[in-house]
């Protein structure tokens, strides 16, 4: 076990072991009944929720409060019931205070919509619990909030189509019961990595689901199972399920990259949760540079390149900047980041058909490539096989992903690894010691096919002398474009 899988493993554990000696496997929040039936009696007057409206950038500077049923609140807050209302909900919290992803994303919001009503739901007191109890109590905080946007409608005639909330871990939840329960449909919910525990498989009633909010995105980062539990749901539960990195595993969220960041250990407990935070601040803060997300079963086959079409809607932005798209329910969508902000970067489909010309049945390839861009180069990028063996007699296709924007691609460096590289792997350097002249693996390749996603743009390069298309281990072969045309079938661009 590495040292990040055995703090996750130990951090679950305790979170498991609270609910499951709590509660029992089936836990349900109780006292559902009780609370609607206060709603419904309009008793609900719980001031130990807050709303603060955030009138300032300066974050020390307190806002002012929105209490249901305070006229005098709303003009002293200056509430604009013509612009967006958008709704920040924290999740479960062990120190009763606001984390610092708060504050950045309070002031990402602002400063993307500056006429925009921002209130933060300050449920502390009751989300500073043990799980179980902050569990209990996200239906109460959903339907407290219902009956804010409720007696806004009444009260300002507030469009709810207007209306964002957003959730982060059981705040995604608490943002759920408000869209339930709310008299009408609010404009979006999105939920940032929506709480796991107690909330993965349960009815669509007890968790967000894609009918609380006319559109409902999420954002999926740490949904790694230990001990049969996840801190973030794995299930798709809205509209859009976006799952960067596949959902688990977040680049710069190591152990030691951690440490040697913040050296406070509570961050690399919370790194892979948190960075849903992240990826939505960096949408709202880095408008001219949208990662964008594709459509895919699973994340093998996202990792293989096959899902990278734009066609028929199949690609959205992540965070912020995600479009609406015509009702559909728990589309998986996929995406490689960065480790850090920005987060996007680009993604490349390959395409090749490699021919076993000698002794190459077991020869087992490893490649890499080198795309020379118009702007840049990268580094040589191992061919990542999902299968963990480049196919022959067949065309493979895999994922490339760069950091950065290396510009139009002009050319394609194809390596094999000869033995120099192998030294990790005894077995290979055994074998390739082995390879005389006489039976020495050959292999060939002959096209390259691209596909750049965040453009859309198809690309054939060819072997850059068609008479040498032959490759052995320690290698390299380059490809350019080929004569007979530089685009492959052209097609109309989606426009994003
Ligand atoms: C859940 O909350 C209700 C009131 O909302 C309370 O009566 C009940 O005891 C709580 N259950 C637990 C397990 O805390
Ligand atoms: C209220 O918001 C609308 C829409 O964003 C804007 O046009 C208007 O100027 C705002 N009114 C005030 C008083 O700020
Ligand atoms: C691939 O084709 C070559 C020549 O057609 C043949 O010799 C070889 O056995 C095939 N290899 C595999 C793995 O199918
Ligand atoms: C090219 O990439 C390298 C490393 O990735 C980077 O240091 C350099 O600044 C880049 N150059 C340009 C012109 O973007």
């Amino acid at each position: 076990m590495n040292h990040r899988v055995l703090f996750t493993w130990i951090f679950v554990h305790c979170v498991a072991s609270l609910l499951y000696s709590i509660h029992g496997e089936n836990a349900v929040p109780e006292g559902e009944n009780d609370e609607l039936n206060k709603l419904s009696e309009n008793k609900v007057l719980d001031r130990s929720i807050k709303y603060n409206m955030r009138k300032s950038l300066d974050l020390d500077q307190e806002g002012c409060y929105l209490q249901t049923g305070k006229k005098e609140c709303l003009e002293k807050c200056s509430f604009n019931a013509t612009a967006k209302t958008i709704f920040i909900i924290h999740g479960w919290t062990m120190s009763g205070m606001f984390e610092n992803w708060m504050h950045k994303l309070v002031s990402a919001v602002m400063q993307r919509e500056n006429e925009a009503n921002v209130v933060v739901v300050d449920w502390l007191s009751r989300s500073q619990q043990l799980y179980p109890d902050a569990v209990n109590h996200t239906l109460g905080v959903g339907l407290d909030i219902a009956n804010m946007l409720n007696w806004l409608q009444e009260e300002l005639q507030l469009p709810l189509q207007n209306v964002h909330l957003i959730g982060y871990s059981l705040g995604a939840h608490v943002a759920g019961y408000a869209g339930t329960h709310v008299q009408g449909t609010v404009g979006r919910i999105t939920g940032l990595d929506p709480a796991g525990p107690m909330f993965e498989g349960v009815e669509e009633e007890k968790r967000l689901s894609p009918d609380d909010a006319d559109f409902v995105d999420v954002l999926h980062t740490y949904t790694r199972e230990a001990l049969g539990v996840s801190i973030g749901i794995q299930q798709p539960i809205g509209d859009i399920d976006i799952y960067p990195n596949g959902g688990d595993i977040q680049p710069g969220c190591a152990l030691a990259d951690v440490l040697s960041l913040t050296g406070n250990f509570m961050d690399v407990l919370k790194c892979e949760h948190e960075r849903s935070v992240h990826l939505f601040v960096d949408s709202l803060m880095n408008k001219d540079h949208m990662s964008f997300a594709y459509q895919c079963t699973g994340p093998d086959r996202f990792k293989k390149g096959i899902c990278l079409s734009c066609r028929k809607n199949r690609c959205n932005n992540i965070g912020y900047n995600a479009r609406k798209m015509r009702k559909r329910r728990n589309t998986k969508m996929y995406l490689k980041t960065r480790a850090d902000t920005p987060f996007g970067g680009y993604h490349y489909q390959m395409k090749m058909h490699v021919f076993n010309r000698k002794h190459s049945d077991h020869a087992d390839p490893i490649f890499n490539v080198k795309l020379y861009g118009a702007n840049n180069d990268t580094t040589n990028l191992l061919v990542d096989v999902q299968d963990g063996k480049i196919g022959l007699n067949l065309t493979n296709t895999f994922l490339v992903f760069t950091e950065d924007d290396i510009g139009d691609l002009l050319k394609i460096r194809l390596v094999w690894e000869g033995e120099a590289d192998s030294l990790g792997s005894f077995w290979k350097y055994f074998k390739s010691s082995l390879w005389s002249q006489k039976t020495k693996p050959i292999l060939a390749v002959r096209r390259i096919r691209v596909k750049a996603g965040e453009t859309q743009k198809k690309f054939a390069f060819c072997a850059e002398d068609l008479s040498k298309i032959e490759i052995s281990p320690g290698e390299s072969k380059t490809f350019v474009k080929c004569p007979d045309g530089w685009d492959v079938k052209p097609r109309k661009r989606v426009p994003m």
